[in-house]
């Protein structure tokens, strides 16, 4: 048998479309290998949002040439949207590389790979989803799902629209179909991928025309999928409906990240980001609005071409004013074919890591205060494993998308109530509440239900006391009462 080894870079879109690669290539025989020396078949899957990305992965070509050297039948292939911003560039820089091909055409790997080809292959045009290929997960119960691909937007700093072409969605019912078959397969979490999801169906024929918010409905009404969450989505397309799917359906997360990018006006001009800071404002104070309790995210780049102290500030004055739970922040990177690699004016690298500097204190400071409401409180937490401090502890993830370390039982994927104790601006600590029956994993249970259910949710006329233990009840969204014991 075969062996692979696969190093993925980039986002979440690159990580799905990897559980992809590798699902694919192990109905094909090949089977995962630790290192990259012990691999016939050695794969990258590229990203080049920032020029860090670059450098890393030439690090990694490097070390392939070398093992190819030492044993010139491995097979080295490079996937992603580093690889389509090269094209056949690829070959000229890395002449050890045998096959190269974009986001769109995960399957032409497989192509490569069975047919006698003995001269290297590029496939770089768009030739669909990856939504059809087997797919090997991580975790047995979180999943992405794909919902679009390629972005219509122009923002002037982002390689995206050349790496990944203009938005296609995938039809909704495909994308049911797919979350359905999630839930059997013991999916309890889904995020919606894409790079602009929240404009999700707009190039979708009239008969298949389907909203973001009227997806996600769709997906919420699959039974066992307890959690749904989505990126990224663009604040101009972030509009009233989808706020209220938040409020509305239960399996949709109280999480939003809603890319800033820049705080003054001017400047997202300049990035073509088609609002200003008083419309992103206004987003906000909706959101807040109907979500009082949402966790806000973001994205922030700091010195794009031409920015001023004064507009610097501005970015500080929103950052501050929002409190934003957690927030990205990158320096500007010019990249190939993007409008603002072509800006003069660019900020020295200094001033650049100076304001990087200011931001980021403002940034931890808001998420460390607003880090401070969930103490005291007891959230949900899907399980994912072991503390990455404590091994005696557990790590889980709230539907703030707050990382929670813990102690307590619980396996991986199943929901445990644990009492908050406290935060730091990127996690919080607490305790599995104790008084908890290990039935319970914060699911949903149909009012006719019976109430024999160890203090899941039960029927409006039950009695407070299940099994002679006081029970707390508390309204979903759905106003449907959620019991737990006391
Ligand atoms: N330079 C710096 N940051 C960038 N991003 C995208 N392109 C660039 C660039 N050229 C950031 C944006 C985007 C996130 C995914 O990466 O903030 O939202
Ligand atoms: Fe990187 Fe963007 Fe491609 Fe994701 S879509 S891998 S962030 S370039």
């Amino acid at each position: 048998m075969k062996a692979y080894h696969l190093t993925t870079f980039g986002c979440q879109m690159n990580e799905h479309d990897s559980e992809r690669m590798k699902g694919m290539l192990e109905s094909l025989g090949y089977r995962e290998a630790a290192d990259r020396d012990q691999a016939e078949l050695i794969l990258f899957n590229t990203c080049s949002i920032r020029e860090k990305a670059d450098t890393r992965l030439a690090g990694h070509l490097g070390e392939a040439k070398r093992l190819k050297g030492e044993d010139p039948e491995k097979v080295i292939g490079v996937g992603g949207c580093w690889s389509q911003s090269m094209k056949e560039r690829v070959f000229e820089q890395f002449p050890f590389v045998d096959v190269a091909f974009g986001p769109g055409q995960v399957h032409r790997l497989a192509e490569f790979l069975t047919s006698d080809s003995l001269t290297a292959q590029g496939y770089f045009e768009f030739e669909g989803f990856t939504g059809h290929l087997p797919m090997r997960r991580a975790r047995d119960f979180q999943a992405w799902m794909q919902i679009s691909v390629g972005c219509n937007c122009r923002c002037a700093y982002c390689i995206v629209p050349s790496t990944r072409g203009r938005e296609v969605s995938r039809p909704a019912d495909e994308l049911v179909a797919e979350a359905q078959q999630l839930a059997a397969d013991g999916v309890r979490e889904v995020t919606l991928l894409g790079q602009n999801v929240n404009s999700y169906g707009r190039d979708l024929p009239r008969d298949l025309k389907t909203s973001f918010a009227e997806l996600l409905a769709m997906v919420d009404a699959i039974d066992g999928i307890d959690r749904i969450r989505y990126t990224s989505p663009h604040p101009k397309d972030m509009r009233e409906d989808v706020v209220r799917a938040h409020a509305e359906l239960d399996s949709v997360c109280e999480h939003i990240h809603l890319p800033l990018q820049a705080g003054s006006s001017r400047v997202l001009k300049a990035m073509r980001r088609t609002y200003d800071r008083g419309r992103y404002m206004n987003r906000v104070a909706m959101i807040r609005d109907v979500l009082p309790d949402v966790s806000l995210t973001t994205d922030i780049i700091v010195g794009f071409p031409g920015e001023t102290e004064a507009e610097f500030a501005e970015t500080l004055e929103v950052a501050e004013e929002v409190g934003y739970d957690s927030a990205f922040t990158f320096i500007f990177s010019p990249r190939r074919e993007t409008t603002a690699a072509e800006l003069c004016d660019a900020v020295p690298h200094e001033v650049k890591r100076e304001r990087m500097e200011r931001l980021v204190e403002v940034v931890q400071r808001r998420a460390y205060e607003r880090s401070q409401r969930f103490v005291g409180r007891t959230v949900e937490v899907l399980v994912e494993g072991q503390s990455r401090t404590d091994p005696d502890r557990l790590r889980g993830r709230t539907r703030h998308n707050k990382t929670v370390n813990f102690s307590g039982v619980g396996e991986p994927g199943e929901m445990v109530w644990v009492d908050i104790k406290s935060a730091t601006s990127t996690t919080l600590a607490g305790e599995a509440d104790a008084a908890d029956e290990p039935a319970v994993h914060g699911r949903l249970v149909d009012a006719a239900d019976e109430p024999a259910v160890h203090g899941r949710l039960v029927d409006a006329a039950d009695e407070p006391a299940v099994h002679g233990r006081l029970v707390e009840r508390q309204l979903t969204k759905r106003g449907r009462l959620r019991c737990r014991s006391r």
